[in-house]
């Protein structure tokens, strides 16, 4: 009998040696000669990533359009060990965004912004506008950085996905086509990168405590013309069984364990944050 899809070449990866064991005893992460480029570094997840990114000593390209938040962002990172090098750019700029990813070690792609509207009044330029950075934007990036990770042997890629990368929520269709389609593309990048001793992973919170979460609030009160307190505690944490906000820092300690050498056989997966909301 053939054997279905005969005609599709056998896949042979290269045998790629496993990272050094990192030891039991040693828990610390330490990317001391990893360069890595965080985008959205400019305020909420993304700057608490490059943050503790360069408390690992990793030197840090802080990639966003808020050029004033990235000024910020260095005046905080300046006690640190690592570095943090602000690269203004507006992330819609394809082009620009492919170059700025060459000679990256680590990727985190982080920015992303939101808007909440039944589909049929959402302007499709909104939900276009979307995709480009939330799906488009990582997939240049991906491109930017890959054959200097490949080169050396060595990356990792995070994704900041989300809940909405796994469930659906009512007035959100760009946000959750572009999340599920990140955790697509993440799963894509960890096949590839294998072989070459690359990572791909998203990690994929509940609500966090950041900017893009108070412009939520103040939307969704609008929307629903009730108190942001009650959307708060009516509306998005509804199925989160923990009945709280994430703290931005608790986001940025999981993309750095998954950077580190524990998490080296860790590919391909989605590190979940929600409070339980996938547990129902
Ligand atoms: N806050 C949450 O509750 C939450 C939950 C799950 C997932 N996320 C995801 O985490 C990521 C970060 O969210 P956040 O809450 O920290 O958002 P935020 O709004 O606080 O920060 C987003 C950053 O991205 C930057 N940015 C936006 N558009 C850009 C562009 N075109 N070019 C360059 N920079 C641009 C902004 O200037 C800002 O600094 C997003 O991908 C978001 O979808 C957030």
């Amino acid at each position: 009998m053939t054997a279905p899809h005969s005609s599709t070449p056998p896949f042979n990866p290269p045998f790629n040696p496993p990272d050094p064991p990192p030891s039991p005893a040693d828990s610390a992460i330490d990317l001391r000669g990893r360069t890595a480029l965080v985008t959205g570094a400019a305020g909420g997840i993304g700057a608490a990533c490059a943050l503790r990114l360069a408390a690992a000593g990793a030197r840090v390209r802080a990639v966003d359009r808020d050029g004033s938040g990235l000024d910020a962002l260095r005046a905080r990172a300046e006690h640190l060990p690592g570095a943090v090098e602000a690269v203004h750019l507006d992330l819609t700029d394809l082009d620009a965004a492919e170059q700025a990813a060459a000679g990256t070690d680590i990727l985190v792609n982080n920015a992303g912004t939101q808007l909440v509207r039944p589909i049929q009044d959402f302007p499709p330029e909104e939900f276009r506008a979307v995709l480009t950075l939330l799906l488009e934007a990582p997939f240049r990036l991906l491109r930017g950085a890959l054959p200097h990770m490949y080169e050396r042997g060595w990356g990792r890629v995070v994704n900041i996905s989300s809940v909405h990368g796994l469930r659906a929520s009512a007035y959100k269709s760009a946000y959750v086509a572009a999340k599920h389609g990140l955790e697509g593309l993440s799963k894509v990048t960890a096949l590839e990168g294998a072989p070459h001793g690359v990572t791909s992973n998203c990690v994929s919170p509940g609500y966090v405590r950041t900017p893009l979460v108070e412009k939520q609030l103040a939307d969704q009160a609008a929307l629903h013309g009730i108190p942001a307190e009650s959307v708060l505690t009516g509306i998005l944490l509804a199925d989160s069984a923990v009945k709280r906000l994430i703290e931005p820092g608790e986001v940025a300690e999981a993309v750095v364990y998954l950077c580190g050498p524990h998490a080296s056989f860790i590919t391909g997966s989605t590190l979940t944050m929600d409070g339980g909301w996938t547990a129902h």
